[in-house]
């Protein structure tokens, strides 16, 4: 078995790494607006205010796309462009640039799939609390009725939040993404549980009111593990690890996000934690919550390492042990453990919404971006997703992070992830090879693997 013919193979970006034109056309600041340039929050003080100037490229980018050959593309709404104090008045301009995006997209020939929250939360809304803020979940379904009444007739497919856990963990927790802030667990906890309200408002919402028959997915990301050895007690362990809220806590765990969601309930470990700090769901909360979704969305890059052992690597690394430029160990069969023992225990189809890696690329003499490990490294990791499709996992799509390079968070600029090259004193984009290799595994369905 390959994959299926109707695979979605695309790739994704986020407003806030690649749209620019932070303060045009309307557009109301962002947590990241705010905070990115100051403190060495981010590597060299920068911001996305250029970004790949994106908003005033979106022609030349949607070519590109069709010159890769793009069935998909993963996009995010930048919520203080559409709406600029995060609830009240909206922007129409901001709006319809999504709407214009759309349109053109669907005039290429490419499937938008629109993801409502990439991390860039509306700074007026962060100063009356963000989603420590009991009312944030409604904020949330304000914006979300707005893009949904503007999109839904001709997006089908919909994201909700992307990685609930850095929206935490990085932003509250760890406090190296904005809002750079480092939270107490009594508070993570009720910010926690107003993210999944806010997806679940959203996904009832867009289940209701969209106009063309959607489909709706959550995109959270890891901890997977990959079992040490083929044997029974090795693949258990590497299961119970991957669902357990131990190790870096709730935040950053999987199932603290994906239990409520598609179980109905919080992990036991939660409580045998924090007791009765765990802040509770109405059972009409939990009905929002629990909105069935439609596919299981997730980002994977690397495999999460154990403790460490003699020799101080965790489990998943060793002497000479590759690496991405931004550290994050390859691993390709993490993306069959991750959609096997996610699948297993939700039941959804999975939809690879981020795959990728960040390497050091440069045009070289003859103007050409000579990326060959990211085309052995998106090579094997396709090559592990096709064999859980041969194990009975059911895929919906793979969507490579990214389309182009772009502002990688508190890496700023540093970290190249894209298929294309953004030169960004120019802001000439370049096609890699990696991209020319990719329209060639699109153009045969992955039988080129
Ligand atoms: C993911 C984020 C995405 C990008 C990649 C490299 O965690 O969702 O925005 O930064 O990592």
């Amino acid at each position: 078995m390959s994959f299926p013919k109707d695979f979605l193979w695309g790739a994704a970006t986020a407003a806030y790494q690649i749209e620019g034109a932070y303060n045009e056309d309307g557009r109301g600041p962002s947590i990241w607006d705010k905070y990115s340039a100051y403190h060495g929050n981010t590597r060299y003080n920068e911001t996305g205010h250029v970004a790949d100037d994106h908003y005033h490229r979106v022609d030349e980018d949607i070519a590109i796309m069709k010159e890769i050959g793009l069935k998909a593309y993963r996009f995010s709404i930048s919520w203080s462009r559409v709406i600029p104090e995060g609830v009240g008045k909206v922007n129409e301009k901001g709006l319809k640039f999504y709407s214009d995006l759309v349109d053109k997209l669907i005039a290429a020939g490419i499937e938008p799939i629109a993801t409502l929250y990439h991390w860039d939360y509306p700074y007026a809304l962060h100063r009356k609390g963000a989603w420590l803020n009991d009312d944030s979940s409604e904020w949330f379904l304000e914006y979300t009725r707005v893009v949904v009444d503007a999109l839904s007739d001709r997006v089908r497919y919909w994201a909700t939040i992307n990685e609930p856990q850095c929206v935490l963990g990085c932003g509250y927790w760890g406090g190296f993404h904005a809002p750079f802030q480092q939270a107490q667990p009594c508070d993570l906890l009720i910010m926690g549980r107003n993210v999944l309200l806010s997806h679940g408002k959203a996904a009832n919402y867009i289940r209701n009111h969209a106009k063309k028959t959607p489909i709706i997915g959550f995109t959270p990301i890891g901890p997977s593990y990959i079992p040490k050895d083929d044997s029974a007690e090795a693949i258990e362990e590497a299961r119970r690890k991957t669902f357990s809220t131990e190790g870096e806590g709730f935040t950053f765990s999987l199932s603290y996000w994906s239990d409520p969601v598609f179980l109905g309930k919080y992990p036991d470990e939660l409580y045998e934690d924090y007791g009765d700090m765990v802040p509770e769901f109405t059972d009409e909360e939990w009905k929002l919550v629990t909105e069935p979704l439609d596919y299981y969305g997730t980002n994977i890059y690397y495999s999460q390492g154990g403790p460490k052992g003699v020799e101080g690597y965790p489990e998943n690394r060793y002497q000479g042990a590759p690496e991405s430029h931004i550290g994050w160990i390859v691993a390709p069969e993490v993306m069959y453990w991750s959609a096997k023992f996610l699948y297993e225990r939700y039941g959804k189809p999975i939809m690879i919404t981020e795959n990728g890696m960040a390497e050091h690329d440069w045009i070289c003499l003859d103007g050409k971006v000579h990326d060959t490990y990211r085309i052995d490294y998106t090579h094997r990791y396709l090559k592990e997703f096709r064999r859980a499709a041969e194990d009975g996992v059911p895929l919906v799509g793979y969507l490579h992070w990214s389309l182009m390079d772009n502002y990688e968070w508190a890496e700023g600029y540093t970290m190249r992830f894209g298929l294309v090259y953004v030169d960004y004193g120019t802001l000439k984009r370049t096609i890699k090879d990696s991209g020319y290799w990719y329209r060639d595994v699109i153009e045969s369905n992955g039988e080129k693997l």
